[in-house]
Parts: C-alpha cells; sequence; structure tokens
C-alpha cells in the first residue's frame, strides 16, 4: 500500500521544523569541539612549561575514567570527571618558574607555594560554568584519606570520590613512568606502594577498585 501523500511529503512548516532542529545539533556539537579545544589547549600550554608532564595529563585522564567506571559512574558524571583529570594540574601556570622548573628538591618555604597550584586551579576553575562540576580533581586531588592532605587537610569521605580514585591512578602513571631524577619502576612495586598507602594516603575501596581494575585488564600493566 502507498503512503498517503500527507505522511510521506513534510509540509514546508515540518520541513523547517527540522532544519532548524539539525542546526541546533550542529551548533551543539560544534560548542562541544570547542569546549573540548580550549581545554587540550590548556593541557598543552602545561606540558610546554613542564616537560615532565608530558602524555601525564592525558594518561591519567583515560585511566581515571576507566576505574570511575568500574566504580559505578556514570552518564554526565564521567565527561566531568575527565576535564577533571586532564585540568588536575592546570593551577601549576601560577607556579613561578623557579619553583615548577627547579631541578633539585624544594625547600621548605617552596613547597608551601608548590602546594598552592590545586588552590589556583579552583580560583581559575570556578568562574567558568562547564568546568565547574569538573573541579573536584584539580582542587582535591592532593587531599590524603588520613587528613594529612592539602589544600583544605579533608580527611575519609569529605574527598570528592573523583579525587580519591585519581589519586591512585596519578601516583601509578607517576612511579609507572620515567621522571627526569629516577626510571620507571616495575608494576610489582607499584602496586605494594599503592597497597602500603590504603588507608592512609587512599581510600581503601578505590585501591581495592584500582587493582581489580589491573587484574581485569591486565593491558594496563604491560603499557
Ligand atoms: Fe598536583
Amino acid at each position: 500500500m502507498r503512503p498517503s501523500a500527507s505522511r510521506s511529503r513534510p509540509s514546508t512548516e515540518e520541513r523547517s521544523l527540522q532544519s532548524r532542529e539539525r542546526e541546533l545539533v550542529r551548533q551543539y556539537d560544534d560548542l562541544v569541539r570547542a569546549y573540548e579545544a580550549t581545554i587540550e589547549g590548556w593541557v598543552r600550554a602545561l606540558d610546554l612549561r613542564d616537560g615532565q608532564t608530558e602524555g601525564h595529563s592525558r594518561r591519567v585522564a583515560d585511566l581515571t575514567v576507566r576505574l570511575a567506571e568500574a566504580a559505578g559512574i556514570c552518564g554526565a558524571q564521567l565527561g566531568h570527571l575527565r576535564r577533571g583529570a586532564l585540568l588536575h594540574d592546570v593551577g601549576k601556570m601560577g607556579l613561578p618558574d623557579g619553583i615548577l622548573l627547579k631541578p633539585g628538591p624544594l625547600t621548605v618555604e617552596e613547597q608551601a607555594v608548590m602546594q598552592r597550584h590545586p588552590e589556583y586551579a579552583f580560583q581559575m576553575l570556578r568562574h567558568i560554568d562547564y568546568l565547574r562540576p569538573a573541579l573536584d580533581i584539580p582542587y582535591s586531588h592532593h587531599e590524603r584519606w588520613d587528613g594529612l592532605g592539602y589544600p583544605r587537610g579533608l580527611k575519609g569521605d569529605e574527598i570528592p570520590l573523583a579525587a580519591r580514585l585519581f589519586a591512585v591512578v596519578d601516583v601509578w602513571d607517576a612511579l609507572r613512568n620515567d621522571r627526569s631524577y629516577r626510571g620507571a619502576l616495575p608494576a610489582g612495586q607499584v602496586v605494594d606502594e599503592i597497597r602500603a598507602g590504603s588507608g592512609s594516603q587512599f581510600d581503601p575501596a578505590a585501591v581495592r577498585a584500582f587493582l581489580a581494575l589491573l587484574e581485569r585488564e591486565p593491558e594496563l600493566v604491560e603499557r
């Protein structure tokens, strides 16, 4: 049976509505792409300033998303978390070169300046509507489960979940890759370090979820 003319041919009004809808979707996609390109630009700018973090931001963003999925985080939260992980050290842009690029160990005073970078990230990002939900990691990634971290000295569940998951991934990636002052450590040694930090530096549930992820996906260890 042939469809009726009214069903097969949309009216001028319907065509105009459909075209407007397509245009809105296109504009939305353009906007999302522009946001993502801006974030990529900031990450590259930080990589340029601090050669040691080359590739680190992207790797920890990928792995934090996988860990978050395993921990049951889903939907829009994953996008916020990925942006937060990419921008975790964006506050370091506010540090002077003499401290950010210092080859030797930092003095106590210099450490205090270095430890301001989460606060700088908070000040940079909190005025940007679409990045405000991504602030958990940049602002809280140096908090510790035992309350001895910075900048706010949050303890246990007071620390946002995204930051608790990220903290484990950040240490894993840092120790598994070369730094100017040491080579990459073997996976077994890094796992031992992370286990040793469970309940003091790290959320024990985040450590369990991370180690289970490594067990399920051995290619993460081989990288
Ligand atoms: Fe940091």
